[in-house]
């Protein structure tokens, strides 16, 4: 029986960053079906803030954190796909990735290709296959296609923008200030406007010679939302996918009809990534686009695992860029 123990971050309450506790938990051996990994890199995303918070709430006492990746130390019965060894990475729940060692459903974890360093899988995994999933089944963005895309220099940002492009997309991001635009633009964005400064609706139609985009990709949610209805072109999609703004505002179905007989989804990358196949086709996609040099993990963020109340307090001041990483 394994008495390893580990640093773990907890919380006992929902709240702002200080509810985030370091603790030392034993961590046994798997059941069947699981593995034990050790964590080598942990990725840090807006969601994490949520379950934090309570926005999306979770049963508490509660891990947090949903992506990493590690070294498998320990495999339970009945999986034959990995062994003691093996590096792997996952991107979903259960909750419980701030940690040095945990046990994971093995249907999680995602097999790491040899030329995939373990720092990018972490940073990438769910933000890049979250990129993959809006761009390719969300909506089929190909030459030719319009996009929007608000927060254009943060994590998912940075791994849309430059897909988009390569798509053939003609890119118009949002950023808050002017460095954060200069990134942007370097991410690939074709145009970028500084949302802060400029009323983004009027900045698309002028762009768009008042016909709008084809497609609005808005994580930023309620300051955000309708907005974003407005740059839309007729029979445009909007799709919500995020709410570092906060919750988008509660919508009657008229209001579609009345801005242009728009589509609305709110997809969430889970749905996206449910079953083995479609977890394999996704991460895939991602590491073969990081193979062709269409997507890099800008990692210009990394936290002790301890000083993880002060990651929630910087991403959620708007103080990062690019990707962050924990390291245990
Ligand atoms: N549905 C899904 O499947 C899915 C999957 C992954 C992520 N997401 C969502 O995608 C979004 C981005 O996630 P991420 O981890 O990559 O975070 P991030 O984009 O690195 O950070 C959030 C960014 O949102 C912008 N923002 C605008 N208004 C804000 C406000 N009032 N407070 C805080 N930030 C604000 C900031 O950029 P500026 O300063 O440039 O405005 C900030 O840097 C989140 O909303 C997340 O929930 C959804």
């Amino acid at each position: 029986m394994s008495r390893a123990t580990a640093t773990s971050i907890r919380i006992h309450r929902h709240g702002a960053a200080e509810v985030l506790q370091a603790i030392e938990v034993g961590v046994g051996e798997p059941d069947a079906g699981e593995i034990r990994v050790r964590h080598t890199a942990i990725g840090l995303n807006y969601i994490d803030t949520y379950h934090r918070s309570g926005l999306y709430p979770t049963p508490l006492p509660s891990g947090l954190g949903m992506e990493a990746a590690g070294v498998v130390e320990a495999v339970g019965a009945g999986i034959d796909f990995l062994a003691v060894g093996d590096r792997i990475a996952y991107a979903g729940g259960p909750l419980g990735a701030y940690c040095q060692v945990r046990l994971l459903p093995a249907a999680k974890a995602v097999k790491l290709p040899a030329d995939i360093g373990d720092d990018i899988a972490a940073a990438l995994l769910l933000k890049g296959m979250t990129a993959w999933y809006l761009l390719h089944q969300t909506f089929a963005v190909k030459p030719g296609t319009t996009v929007l895309i608000h927060a254009a220099a943060g994590g998912v940002g940075s791994l849309l923008v430059p897909w988009a492009r390569q798509l053939g997309a003609r890119v118009i991001g949002t950023a808050g200030g002017p460095e954060k635009c200069r990134l942007a633009r370097e991410y690939g964005c074709h145009e970028v406007i500084d949302y802060l400064n400029r009323d983004f609706v009027t900045e698309v139609r002028q762009r768009t010679d008042g016909a709008g985009v084809d497609v609005a990709y808005d994580s930023v949610g309620r300051d955000t939302f309708i907005g974003s209805l407005d740059c839309l072109r007729r029979r445009g999609l909007m799709v919500s996918f995020g709410n570092a703004s906060g919750k988008p505002p509660a919508v009657e179905p008229g209001i579609l009809a009345a801005k242009g007989s728009l589509y609305l989804t709110r997809p969430t990358l889970a749905d996206y990534t449910a079953t083995r196949e479609e977890l394999d086709t996704a991460s895939g996609a991602l590491f073969a686009a990081v193979r062709g040099d269409v997507l890099h993990a800008d990692i210009r963020q990394r936290y002790p695992l301890r000083d993880v109340a002060r990651a929630h307090t910087e991403l959620a001041a708007r103080m990062t860029c690019g990707t962050s990483l924990l390291i245990p």
